[in-house]
């Protein structure tokens, strides 16, 4: 089984389209929240995600954008876009959003029979396994989710940043993808150790922070036990231009390009 695992894709549009037109084969589709805040398209992004998707996780953005929390933990930016959003959205989209489950959720689908019986499931989060607004940025943050009885495997979102830690249960290691281009399609696959637990970040589709702009996903293969990260260009100058058509702040047009 194959999962397309999707986060933070903030209502680019043209982003997920890259991904979902070059995204190798998979049979499901996983969701780790922010489908929605800062770009220009949420309602077009939740039309082609909702019918795509097996398992869904809320993200803070998405809290915000539908109305189940305020913005005020929000910077200046994020909270222009997050009162935007919730103008343009539809009452429908309003309340798909706040149906969505808080992570960490176990995604439907055949994955615990497929996974090495080293005690292990799979779990999908937003921020971490412990809170879904916490960022996992570091070895001690992920610390808190793979120490105890959590599961082997775990997916989390929010710091728009593409790889994630693993440990053995004496050494941590940080995992980040090693790219060679900048504006090509590449992938940087891990093979996962069945002794070992994870937590890792596909990345952001719609707004990646890690230095590189391009569109950021990953493919969980249950049965070869890899985990795939992806990149891929897409129309970049289109998804600029939706922002500030909009009146969106400048800066989340800007940031596209620098991937920050
Ligand atoms: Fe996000």
């Amino acid at each position: 089984m194959r999962a397309l695992i999707l986060s933070d894709i903030h209502a680019n549009l043209q982003a997920l389209q890259a991904v979902l037109a070059q995204a190798p084969p998979h049979d499901v589709v996983w969701n780790l929240g922010d489908i929605v805040g800062y770009g220009a398209n949420p309602n077009e992004v939740i039309d082609a995600v909702r019918p795509l998707g097996t398992t869904f996780v809320r993200g803070n953005h998405d809290r915000a954008c539908s109305g189940l929390t305020d913005v005020d933990g929000f910077n200046p930016v994020a909270s222009r876009a997050a009162k935007w959003t919730q103008c343009v959205l539809s009452s429908e989209h309003t309340a798909w959003l706040r149906h969505l489950p808080q992570g960490p959720v176990m995604p439907a689908g055949p994955v615990s029979a497929d996974v090495p019986a080293n005690g292990a499931a799979v779990r999908c989060a937003h921020g971490s396994l412990l809170d879904e607004d916490e960022y996992v940025l570091s070895a001690r943050d992920a610390l808190h989710s793979l120490t105890g009885d959590g599961a082997a495997i775990n997916f989390f979102g929010h710091t728009h940043l593409q790889g994630g830690f693993a440990t053995d249960g004496e050494q941590w290691y940080r995992l980040a993808p090693d790219y060679f281009t900048r504006d090509t399609a590449e992938t940087w696959e891990l093979q996962l150790s069945s002794g070992a637990r994870y937590m890792l970040n596909p990345g952001s589709v719609g707004q990646p922070r890690d230095g590189n702009w391009r569109a950021a996903f990953a493919i969980y293969d249950t049965e070869r036990h890899t985990v795939l990260f992806c990149r891929v260009p897409y129309d970049l100058r289109s998804a600029q231009d939706a922002i500030l058509r909009a009146g969106l702040p400048d800066r989340l047009a800007s940031r596209l390009r620098d991937g920050r």
